[in-house]
């Protein structure tokens, strides 16, 4: 069932989301040559715990950790691993948190030290299609729109659309229906409703589309070798436009030249 939420339990979503948007903040700002996937995991559990909340993956399906690290070829679901990042990496970085009962989950995917400009160009082109998408979401459109929106952006730059994982509704459980697909043949016209809150996360391949799973049967990685990137925000359906309950991109900047510091 499509829940609808009160104003109260909006409220919080909106702590839940502030939460996972300032640690998704603090772990992409120690993601630097040398520092492990592993130490990643650590910050981003110890500052939830400090904060009052509970890691909304570890134990999900099993899930042993509190973040995902997908590192370069990886799309998503990477296993924060002993791994250390070195320059040129981009590494995404997927989080959500449980507080009072309400789930946030945000994502993104940022470089490490200097990257290609092929690389910069699709982390820009797939954070540009998740605003895009957000921009999209509005009361009275539907589902297929916040496609369309994703694929209007990515689309003539050449790169293609994950279709194995798709975003969805969040609340009191971190996975609750519709599921919100980033393509637009599998999107319906299910329309959006004030209240709804959703978790739109674009994964966007620099080459094919196609993904596999790793040996480890949790990391997805594009089957060619391409690069692969996403971002994730959980948003509310208002009358006007949608509230981001994540938003990074206004935090204050700490991080120079990344990707979360650029747009604000
Ligand atoms: N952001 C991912 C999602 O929405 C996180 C789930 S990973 C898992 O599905 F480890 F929790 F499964
Ligand atoms: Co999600």
């Amino acid at each position: 069932m499509i829940t609808v939420k009160s104003s109260r339990e909006l409220d919080l979503m909106r702590h839940s989301g502030r939460l996972v948007a300032e640690i998704l903040q603090t772990v992409a700002e120690q993601a630097r040559p040398g520092v492990t996937l592993a130490d990643l995991d650590k910050i981003a559990e110890s500052l939830t715990l400090e904060n009052g909340a509970l890691p909304a993956f570890k134990g999900y399906f099993g899930y042993g950790y509190s973040l995902c690290t997908s590192v370069n070829e990886q799309v998503v679901h990477g296993l924060p691993t002993q791994r250390a990042l070195i320059a040129g990496d981009i590494v995404g970085l997927d989080f959500g948190v449980v507080y009072k009962g309400f789930y946030a989950d945000s994502a993104v995917t940022i470089p490490v030290g200097t990257v290609t400009e092929n690389a910069q160009r699709l982390l820009r082109a797939t954070q540009d299609s998740l605003y895009a998408a957000i921009g999209a979401a509005r009361e009275g459109n539907s589902l297929r729109d916040i496609a369309l929106a994703i694929e209007s952006v990515v689309l003539p730059l050449g790169y293609s659309i994950v279709r194995e994982f798709v975003g969805h509704g969040i609340g009191q459980k971190l996975h609750e229906p519709p599921q919100i697909p980033n393509y637009s043949d599998g999107a319906s016209t299910l329309k959006l409703r004030k209240g709804m809150t959703i978790c739109i996360e674009p994964m966007i391949n620099q080459f094919s589309a196609n993904v596999k799973v790793l040996p480890d049967r949790w990391t997805a990685a594009t089957v060619d070798g391409g690069l692969s990137a996403h971002f994730e925000h959980t948003i509310a359906i208002t009358d006007g436009e949608a509230e981001i309950l994540t938003e990074w991109s206004k935090l204050p900047l700490r991080r120079t030249g990344a990707p979360l510091s650029q747009r604000a």
